[in-house]
């Protein structure tokens, strides 16, 4: 159901969603961690009979080529859902939509979100991720000033951010906590960074009640299969190679999806205006390591499969530029004065996540078309064994 339509049952529809609770609204509702956290809202919303948790959910997303509509399917129909296919970095969009849907929140998730199509195409990261949040920021400070003071104080903006603005760590450095100083290395990192301090600067400067959560590596269902671990696992499957980067020595903190979404809707209720929480579950894996865990956890799953032992498809390629060599989080903070703690382990997390893509090939096979394909070819065709 996208938004904007004018039928009377589209009316009809509106008129029951107007007549709960104000929405949240949330934006990349249709990307990998989105879409998790608008299936979790309504799914957690139902077992925990939580009041904020079955606030109605509208959810703003452009459908990028890593925008899956498909992903919130079984929400169609929904009274309490909306889908709005629109950019934001259109102004007077943002603007009326605000003022239409009246939400209590604004969860921030739309972004280009990948480090190597950063590197090939850096325009569309300062597009979506600086303009684009610039525009979301400007157009929620209009609307959080024409509240009356309860709603004002209430309200959240809530901008999902990343560890990679901190830079890299050294084997023996401390996890990165909210003070370590930014230090982005790729055109990724440094539009989230950009983003970031202009979030700061609308809670300093205007008094918007801005949260910033930095979160280290997510892994679960719906990830798009251009990241380290659904790409290891549907090359795998289909017994093509497994390009490892470089030395295969870089270091990731994993979370499982679900982790992060509990976290935020965490920060949500508890979190503090003007503060940063990091994000993470404290576990430090190479890449090296999490592919031969994809390989072992593929062996045992498909026993029958031609290309057992599949870390015989393991192959090490050349470096992506920039490379970051170790991210760690320290959580800390979120564990101390939110109480979120991570539920998955790196083991339960990735054996559910490859038996997830197991069991849905047909999502797989209808995301890697032309377009996947060419990225597959630009991006790994020059690559050559390291
Ligand atoms: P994703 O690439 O899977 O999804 C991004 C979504 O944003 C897509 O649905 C896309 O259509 C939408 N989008 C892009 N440009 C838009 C625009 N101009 N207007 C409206 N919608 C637009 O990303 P993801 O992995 O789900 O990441 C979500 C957020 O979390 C991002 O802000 C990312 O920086 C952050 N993050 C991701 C990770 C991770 O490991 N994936 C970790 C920490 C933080
Ligand atoms: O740290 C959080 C970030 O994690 C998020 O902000 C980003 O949106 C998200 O994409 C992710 O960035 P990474 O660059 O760490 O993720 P990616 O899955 O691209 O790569 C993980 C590691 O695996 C990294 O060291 C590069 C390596 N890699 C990746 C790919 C795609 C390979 O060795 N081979 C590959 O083919």
């Amino acid at each position: 159901m996208h938004g904007g339509g004018g039928t009377s049952s589209d009316h009809k529809e509106k008129f029951a969603f107007m007549k709960q609770q104000p929405p949240i609204l949330i934006t990349g509702g249709a990307g990998f961690i989105g879409s998790n956290f608008v299936l979790e809202w309504f799914d957690s919303g139902r077992s925990a009979g939580s009041e904020a948790r079955s606030n109605p959910l509208v959810n703003v997303d452009k459908l990028t080529y890593a925008g899956n509509p498909r992903n919130l399917e079984r929400l169609s129909g929904r009274p309490d859902y909306r889908f709005v296919h629109a950019d934001i970095c259109d102004r007077p969009r943002m603007e009326r939509l605000l003022q239409e849907e009246r939400p209590r929140a604004i969860l921030h998730f739309a972004a280009e979100s990948h480090v190597d199509r950063s590197i090939m195409g850096p325009d569309a990261f300062v597009e979506t991720n600086v303009r684009g949040t610039f525009v979301l920021l400007d157009a929620a400070r209009a609307y959080w000033a024409s509240l009356g003071d309860e709603e004002r104080k209430s309200f959240r903006f809530i901008h999902v951010s990343t560890d990679e603005v901190y830079g890299s760590l050294g084997p023996d450095d401390p996890a990165f906590t909210e003070t370590t100083a930014y230090a982005p290395n790729s055109p990724y990192s440094a539009t989230k960074a950009g983003s970031d301090h202009l979030v700061r600067s609308y809670f300093h400067t205007y008094g918007l009640p801005t949260i910033i959560t930095n979160c280290s590596n997510n892994y679960g269902p719906l990830q798009f299969p251009e990241k380290l671990i659904p790409l290891m696992i549907t090359h795998a499957v289909a017994g093509k190679p497994l390009p490892i980067y470089g030395d295969g020595l870089n270091v990731r903190d994993w979370l499982y999806v679900t982790d992060h979404c509990e976290a935020l809707r965490m920060v949500l209720e508890r979190g503090r205006p003007g503060e940063t929480y990091n994000i993470g579950g404290r576990n430090e894996r190479s890449n090296r390591e999490v592919v031969e865990a994809i390989c072992e956890i593929l062996d045992e799953l498909r026993p029958g499969s031609s290309y057992r032992p599949h870390r015989q498809l393991m192959q090490f390629v050349k470096d992506r530029p920039g490379h970051d060599r170790r991210y760690a989080i320290n959580a800390a903070k979120l564990e101390q004065e939110i109480g979120w703690r991570a539920r998955e382990t790196f083991a339960t997390g990735l054996r559910k996540t490859v038996q997830w893509y197991l069991d849905h090939a047909g999502w797989v096979e209808d995301v890697v078309t032309g377009g996947y394909q060419q990225w597959i070819q630009q991006n790994y065709g020059e690559r050559s064994r390291a």
